[in-house]
């Protein structure tokens, strides 16, 4: 006997059922834990996973990929809550016309918490994403660990780890903290490239307040122990932080403007109508007559770059450096400044790391480098060195040194000591480096500089405090300028501050195809 086809009414209703189960299984998915913990969620002034996504995403650009995945478990009666989706929403979408994987944490859902069938989902799409070439983007809103799974969630946790160590300089990968995120959890957004938080409503510690008690005996909020503030000010975790999650998102969406799709192509160039040439008669005038005057490099960089747009990133941590992206004639650029008018812009331990990173992620990405440089030196004092300034300003160094994209300095001002080697010289292969004429390149300023060198005349003349004062004038005239570096070719050419906008864009665009690389090495080892 054959196969029978049903009659055609019959075959009709039996997929109209069919297709009315998707539909009941996909409704029901949406709404993930039910209607009482999404209100739950909004009463705690949050969005849900999917309301998340709509705001991040190009309006219905979002395919939902894992859907109807649930968890597999049999322990402490998980196997009567069993929700489709398992508490993380997962997918791809674009941002500004351009794809991205996402997930997203349902934190109506066992409080997002991470196990097995979660971990599975988040894992096949990183590595969808590192595949595709895409950058890969998380929300997370967790309680961790999901306990009733154990060990398993634990594994699920270092599943992701390793595959955001391996696809770290592969795919951009960003984390945005909107709920708790809290224990080991905290490594994976730890290890992606940026961390976006939100203010009130977000943390991340790797012990909670109550396990601080019983251990230090310190009595702390979790939002003074791990919130937005505590990392974009203290800790320096987190790189943004937004007053609510649509601001957070919206950062994210123009966080990603700036960024290629992954480490073989360029990051995406936009139409420019600032003119290449507009010179800024200000920037003349900019660097005060007194050297140990302080101006804001941010003053600088706005004057110079397309429409005066400067996405600052970490602009609360280690204040003495500033980094962030701008674009020159469209290109995205990473810039990387001394800022002399926070701790005169000294380098420390803080601000060495918040820039090695930095310089890091835009060299792995083909981001070119664009340093101001008005630096005293490194800070002194044993607060420093026995934190450890030594390996830590050695990363910036480190940083700058293997970077093969085209980096340019400019010298606004001081270049003192170790710190002119350090920041972008010529010497580790600065591409093209700048002074302006108030540039004051030499091993240290002229009064630390004449109390060494000159100390026996000064001691022996009748009027030391004079003398002292003329030979610190004779110094600065004779070495606290950049034509004894330009001399030596360390400065390529000493430049009217006000053309600094177009000279840079012309020497960006000789270095469009530049090629350099490093010796081939299984990895290098930067002083961590
Ligand atoms: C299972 C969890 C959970 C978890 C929360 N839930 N965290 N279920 N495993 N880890 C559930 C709750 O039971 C509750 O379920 C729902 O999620 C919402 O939680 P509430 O407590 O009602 O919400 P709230 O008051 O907002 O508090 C959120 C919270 C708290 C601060 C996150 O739930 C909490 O402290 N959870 C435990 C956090 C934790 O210690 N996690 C382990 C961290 S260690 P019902 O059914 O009542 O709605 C870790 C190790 C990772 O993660 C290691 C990787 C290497």
């Amino acid at each position: 006997m054959g196969f029978k086809e049903p009659p055609v009414d019959e075959f009709i209703q039996m997929t109209d059922a069919k297709i009315k189960k998707l539909e009941e299984l996909r409704a029901e998915a949406m709404l993930g834990g039910g209607e009482d913990k999404i209100k739950v969620q909004h009463d705690k002034g949050k969005l849900t996973a999917r309301e998340r996504l709509d705001i991040l995403l190009d309006e219905g650009s979002f395919n939902e990929i894992g859907m109807l995945v649930r968890h597999r478990s049999h322990d402490f009666g998980l196997e009567n809550h069993r929700y489709y989706g398992d508490g993380v929403v997962t997918g791809y979408g674009l941002i500004n016309g351009r794809q991205v994987y996402v997930y997203s944490q349902d934190f109506t859902v066992f409080g997002g918490s991470l196990a097995e069938a979660h971990a599975e989902k988040i894992c096949k799409i990183i590595k969808m994403a590192g595949k595709a070439g895409v950058p890969i983007i998380g929300l997370n809103d967790s309680g961790g660990a999901r306990i009733q799974e154990g060990v398993v969630s634990l594994g699920g946790y270092a599943d992701i780890f390793l595959l955001n160590t391996m696809y770290s300089g592969v795919i951009p990968q960003i984390s945005a903290i909107m709920g708790p995120c809290a224990g080991g959890a905290v490594y994976s957004p730890a290890i992606t490239d940026f961390i976006l938080m939100v203010k009130k409503s977000s943390y991340m510690f790797v012990t909670g307040p109550n396990v601080v008690k019983i251990v230090t005996h310190e009595e702390i909020s979790s939002e003074d122990l791990g919130g937005a503030e505590t990392h974009a000010k203290k800790s320096g975790v987190s790189h943004f932080s937004s007053d609510n999650e649509v601001e957070c998102l919206e950062t994210l969406r123009e966080l990603l403007s700036f960024i290629p799709q992954n480490n073989m192509e360029d990051p995406p160039r936009v139409e420019c109508t600032d003119p290449i040439d507009r010179a800024d008669p200000k920037l003349d005038t900019v660097v005060p007559e007194r050297s140990e005057k302080p101006y804001n490099i941010k003053d600088v960089i706005t004057s110079v770059v397309d429409d005066g747009k400067y996405f600052e990133v970490q602009r609360d941590f280690a204040k003495n450096i500033s980094i962030g992206f701008s674009r020159l004639n469209g290109k995205s650029v990473g810039i990387i400044a001394n800022q002399p008018a926070y701790l005169a812009g000294v380098l420390d331990c803080d601000s060495s790391i918040k820039a090695a990173r930095f310089v890091r992620f835009c060299d792995a990405f083909n981001i070119p480098l664009l340093v101001f440089e008005d630096v005293p030196g490194f800070l002194p004092g044993t607060v420093q060195e026995w934190r450890g300034i030594i390996k830590h300003g050695a990363k910036l160094l480190y940083a700058f040194s293997e970077a093969t994209v085209p980096k340019i300095t400019v010298i606004t001002r001081k270049a003192y000591g170790g710190a002119y080697d350090v920041m972008n010289s010529k010497h580790i292969r600065g591409d093209f480096n700048f002074a302006w004429p108030t540039a004051e390149i030499a091993v240290m300023g002229a009064k630390g500089a004449t109390e060494i060198i000159f100390k026996k005349e000064i001691n022996a003349s009748d009027d030391p405090e004079a003398e002292e004062e003329r030979l610190e004038k004779d110094f600065k005239e004779k070495f606290a300028n950049p034509y004894l570096a330009a001399e030596r070719g360390y400065v390529d050419e000493v430049i009217i501050p006000h053309k600094t906008r177009e000279k840079l864009i012309s020497a960006f665009s000789i270095l469009e195809n530049k090629v350099d690389s490093n010796p081939k090495k299984k990895h290098g080892n930067i002083p961590l």
